[in-house]
């Protein structure tokens, strides 16, 4: 049995930082284990102007422990008034390395998001010609569709349409959670690439809904049935490299999860690596964990992998997280699988 495994360092390809004392509080959560990450833009207001996205990424490395290596993948968030020649610009200065788009009102703090695709048709196309990934939040927004359908009808109504009419778009659908979006991804023609989150492959809605209302396993997309979980697993553990990390760690504060109304987000920066692990050991899969987390992004958007090194051992004692991180801005809870965990991150 395999109790020790070396990885080139992962990077991950979805994450949440947010700004002020949120960001320093949760920054070293994953600095600690991660090369690099695709910063997500919605902030309030979002990061839309290559200007905005290198204030923003001089706060992240300001804000950066001494002694800790990382580097923040800026993204702009695309509106309908974004300006394709900005884009070009802050991509041809290495400043960006994807845009994202929301469909509006779709997420949290999504509202600046895009209503009319026509209206985004230009950058798109600008995209396509110089070679810019987009991620995409991949679930429709119109209030007939069931929150549960809502990634699977983006597929068919959205994002094949698109993609038949910009064949040379790069698209990473991220935050896949249904065996649609993983048979879409799989099988599709063309450029195309998805993202795995840690809490979707460990949880289904099950867990968070039997037995009480449990706010930390609330996402979007929010998490689906068992069927669709098994469907991820077998994507995340399978070695196709169109499938990679991104954990949309999203923190919120206690107070704002565990609420009448409770936002939407997962905090799992903390304890990814010993979950994923965890997972890639019950799937019989630990030799492609490197894959996943370290190997298949970078190759994507045409980076080198890290060139350190982590590794993680299976000790008897399970690890000892802790339940919260303590940050400026209050107390984020952390993901619990729901149960303990053996795979410890040693160096
Ligand atoms: C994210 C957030 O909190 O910013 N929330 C979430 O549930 N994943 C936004 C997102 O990625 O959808
Ligand atoms: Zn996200």
């Amino acid at each position: 049995m395999m109790t020790k495994i070396t990885l080139r360092r992962p990077d991950d390809w979805h994450l949440h930082l947010r700004d002020g004392a949120m960001l320093a509080g949760v920054l070293p959560e994953t600095a600690r284990h991660f090369g690099r990450a695709i910063i997500m833009p919605n902030l309030v207001p979002p990061v839309v102007t290559g200007d905005d996205a290198r204030a923003y990424r001089d706060r992240i490395l300001a804000a950066l422990p001494g002694g800790m290596a990382f580097e923040p993948l800026m993204t702009l968030y695309l509106t309908e008034a974004t300006d394709p020649a900005d884009v070009a610009r802050a991509h041809a200065q290495g400043l960006i390395h994807a845009v994202k788009l929301y469909p509006a009102g779709a997420t949290t703090n999504s509202q600046s998001g895009v209503r009319n695709i026509e209206a985004v048709m230009p950058v798109l196309e600008k995209m396509a010609e110089i070679g810019l990934p987009l991620c995409i939040h991949g679930e429709v927004t119109t209030a007939d569709v069931d929150i549960f359908d809502r990634e699977q009808v983006f597929l068919d109504t959205v994002l094949d349409p698109l993609r038949q009419r910009l064949p040379g778009l790069r698209v990473t659908l991220e935050h896949i959670t249904t065996a649609q979006g993983i048979d879409y991804v799989t099988n599709a023609s063309g450029d195309i690439a998805g993202t795995i989150t840690t809490h979707h492959l460990m949880i289904n809605r099950n867990h968070m809904l039997v037995g009480g209302i449990r706010p930390h396993y609330y996402c979007l997309p929010v998490a689906k049935r068992a069927s669709h979980q098994q469907a991820l697993r077998a994507a995340a553990t399978s070695g196709n490299p169109r499938f990679f990390l991104g954990t949309d760690s999203a923190p919120h504060t206690d107070p704002t999860k565990e609420s009448a109304c409770g936002c939407a987000g997962v905090f799992s920066a903390t304890n990814t690596l010993s979950c994923l692990a965890h997972v890639f050991e019950q799937e019989t899969a630990l030799d492609r964990l490197e894959g996943f987390a370290s190997l298949h992004g970078p190759a994507r958007y045409g980076l080198p992998p890290n060139d350190t090194t982590i590794t993680l051992e299976k000790r008897d004692a399970p690890v000892p997280y802790p339940a919260k991180i303590v940050t400026g801005a209050g107390p984020v809870t952390l993901f619990d699988p729901g149960h303990p965990l053996f795979w410890h991150v040693i160096a």
